[in-house]
Parts: structure tokens; sequence; C-alpha cells
């Protein structure tokens, strides 16, 4: 298994590039493969294990792919197989994505239970309850979701759930209403960028999605997608983490390819936490001219502040000024980096699902474990701002979402090895 070495005590200074967004690419590479009738190509894909995870689950459904230079060539296959295996499906929750699509498709799907995450349970009810408001018949059995009908049918529908609205199961849904006969209409829809960005891909398909970025979206049913074109969103979260990257190190960092509208809750909190942001159109300069201040974070459904940037800032608030509470309302247990974060000298108490960060002066580089991909991402971050040498484990974490994360920080200064053990 592969160890990342961070060197502390740099500072980052230069231009960071982004790539594009991977939560915007699992569910549009899906709807290529699955729904549309022809090849599409896909630009401003990032290389990713998540991304060849999906692959693989996709051209075992019979797709065929190729990805090269970050773009994605997707070519569907007349005779779509209808099951995704546990051996896949266990990889990578987002694999769940080819469940709507498949009914849509072929009328029928078999997909296995995705499990739980060391983010939590993360159910899939309301993928379910989305698609039987469609008309389908879903049953789960031996670890294995069945769902069948003939032709699923245009419905109103309110799709939220305790905690909000699902990203997954509005894209879920939302591919399978496209084929659909006649009108969906998804209420408490999420309205997160890159499930826009799907909706967009399925627009330029020949799909018929209004409502796009609200909460409220109404899918005409269309006989046939074709297949098209499409560049991917920039990935905020990757932004984001860098943003926090430059700020941790007190650097002079300049994110490239990131637009604010994606980033609102972000932007907002570093600001208010004392980062200077600097944006113009195709950026943003980030740079901490005075001291870190500590300040309250409550994660929530986009524009809220998103929970996958709840670790990284997190790992910032650990040497602010003060004291910092965040809220976890997403996903509540998601705090594994807490425990890890402590070890390198931080100060986090837990209870339920808040986190009381007492700030510190300084981070002590420590053997710590990435648990998740942005608790991977923050456990980076503090090595970078601490003092001594942290070792990161478990990097296969990281690389399922980060695109060469070791050598874009050490272009701007960062000092990280890859090592295997
Ligand atoms: C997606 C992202 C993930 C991010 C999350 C929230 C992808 C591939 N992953 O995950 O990185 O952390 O959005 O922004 O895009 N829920 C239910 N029932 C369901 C589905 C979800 O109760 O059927 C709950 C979840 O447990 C969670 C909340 O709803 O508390 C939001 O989850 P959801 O938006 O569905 O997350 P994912 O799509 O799995």
């Amino acid at each position: 298994m592969e160890k990342l070495i961070v060197k502390g005590g740099t500072r980052l200074e230069g231009t960071i590039p982004i790539s594009g967004c991977k939560n915007a690419v699992l569910p549009i590479a899906v709807a290529a493969a699955i729904l549309g009738d022809g090849v599409s190509v896909l630009h401003n894909v990032p290389n990713l294990t998540d991304v060849n995870t999906l692959r693989a689950v996709l051209e075992g459904l019979g797709a065929t792919t190729k990805l090269k230079n970050s773009t994605l060539y997707i070519e569907p296959i007349n005779h779509l197989e209808y099951e995704a295996p546990y051996e896949l499906v266990r990889k990578m929750r987002a694999s769940i994505y080819v469940l709507g699509p498949l009914v849509a498709k072929l009328g029928k799907a078999k997909v296995s239970f995705p499990g739980g995450c060391a983010i939590g349970p993360r159910p899939i009810d309301l993928h379910i309850r989305g698609l039987e408001h469609l008309g389908a018949e879903v049953t789960v059995q031996r670890g294995y979701i069945y769902a069948q009908a003939e032709r699923l049918t245009g419905t109103e529908m309110y799709l939220m759930g305790q905690y909000g609205p699902s990203v997954g199961a509005t894209a879920n849904i939302m591919m399978a209403a496209t084929l659909a006969e006649g009108t969906t209409v998804i209420r408490g829809a999420a309205r997160e960028p890159h499930v826009s960005d799907l909706a967009h891909f399925l627009n330029a398909m020949g799909a018929d999605i209004e409502g796009i970025g609200t909460s409220v979206l109404t899918i005409h049913g269309v006989k046939h997608l074709h297949g098209t074109e499409h560049t991917v969103i920039s990935d905020d979260i990757e932004a984001g983490t860098f943003m926090v990257a430059g700020a941790i190190t007190r650097g002079d960092v300049y994110v490239q390819g990131i637009i604010e509208q994606q980033l609102p809750a972000v932007s907002e909190k570093l600001v208010e936490a004392g980062v200077a942001l600097d944006w113009d159109a195709n950026g943003v300069r980030v740079t901490t001219p005075r001291e870190i201040r500590g300040i309250d974070v409550t994660t929530a459904p986009f524009p809220g502040f998103p929970t996958d940037m709840q670790a990284q800032i997190m790992g910032m608030l650990c040497l602010a000024a003060g004291t910092s509470v965040i809220s976890e309302n997403v996903h509540t247990d998601r705090f594994i980096h807490a425990a890890e974060l402590n070890r390198m000298g931080a100060d986090i108490m837990l209870d339920g699902s808040k986190a009381v960060i007492n700030g510190v002066r300084s981070l002590s580089g420590a053997p710590v474990m990435a648990s998740d991909l942005r608790a991977g991402a923050v456990l980076v971050a503090a090595g970078m701002a601490a003092v001594g040498e942290t070792v990161v484990s478990r990097v296969y974490h990281i690389d399922r979402g980060y695109e060469s994360i070791e050598q874009k920080l050490n272009d701007i200064g960062a000092n990280i090895t890859r090592v295997s053990d």
C-alpha cells in the first residue's frame, strides 16, 4: 500500500489548476453509457480511481469506454446487461447511479445493494422511493435491488429525506425520468452544481428538463436520447481543498479554473475566518494577511456549506485563534478525521454531530491514516502546515478523488513524496 510523506513547514505559492468534477463525471458517464443511443465524448474528465471503477461497472454492463488526455469516450452498446454485481458496486457507492437508467432503458435492473462506508450508513431509500413513484416494482433480496417496469411513467414526487435533498437520488430519478412516459416533477431536488451539470448534459442528449439549479425539476419524458459532447464543470471540492491548503500554509495561491458561484458558502466562511479571496473570471487568489480566526460552520445541502469540505475546514480551524464549532448535518457521524488531527496536536472534542475545535499554535507531524477521501485531503493539508514529518497511510482514499495531488501541490512549494510499503 502507498503512503504520502509530507514534510511540514512549507508555504504554497503559485498557480494550482483544478480538474474536472468527480461527482459530475460519475452520473454523466452513467447517462452516456446507458441512456444514450450513440457515442458520447466527455472533456475535462479527471483520471481518478473512482472514474476508473465506474468505467469497469459500465464495461461490465456492455459499454465501451476510453479515457485519454482528460477526454472520456463512451460507446453504449445495444444489448446492455441489466446486472451490476457486488464485486464492482462494493468498491464505490456511486455505482447505484446505474439503477434508474437501467430500468428506464431495459425495463429491469439488478444492482448490488451498496454497503456502508467510513462516513456513515448512507441509506438509499429515496432512490427506491423515487423509482416506485415512477411505477417501478422494487424489491431487495439477498443483497440485491431488483427493479422492473415495462415503461416508467411520469408523476409528481417529493424526494427529500430527513437530512434534506439527496444528490444521488435526484440524479438517479432525473436520469430515469428522461425516458419515462409523460412528465415528472421532482420537488425537494438537490441543487448542487454537479446535479445541474448532469441535467445540462441530459438536455444536450435530447432530454427535456426544466428548473435546472432549482429545487423543482420538471422532466418531460422523451423516447430516445442520443450521444453528445460535453465539457464537465470543474471540481468545487478540489478547489475548496486547495483554497484551504493555501490558507493553512499562509501561502499565496491562485486556484485556477473555478467560479465563485460553485463555492458560495466555502468562500463566505473562509473570508469570515480572515482569509483574503480575490476572485476573477478564471479563479481565485487566496492569501492570509491576518491571523485565522475561529468560526462556526454548519454543513447543509447546496448552497449551504458542503459536507465534503467539512474535514478540510476543520483542519484549518485547528490552527485558528479561539474556538470553532462545526455542526455536521448531512453525514452526522463523519468525524473520523478529528481523532487523526488530534494525533497531530489538535484540540478537537466531539459531541454527537458537533465538533468543538480549540485553536492551537502549531500542529506536529505524525503517522496518520486517511479514513475517507476528504479526511485524507485534510491530513495532507495539515501535514504541510505542521512541524516535522507526517506520514499519511491509506492513500488510495485520496486517489479516489484527487488527481495527481502531490504533483499539483509540489509544483507550488509542497514537499510530498509517495512511497510504497
Ligand atoms: C453525494 C456525494 C458525496 C457528498 C454527498 C452530500 C457523489 C458521488 N457523492 O453523495 O460526496 O458527501 O452527496 O453532498 O456525488 N439519504 C437518505 N436516503 C437516501 C439517500 C440519501 O436518507 O436514499 C441521506 C444521506 O444519508 C445523507 C443525505 O441524505 O445524510 C444526503 O446524501 P446524498 O446527497 O444522497 O449523498 P450521496 O449522493 O450519496
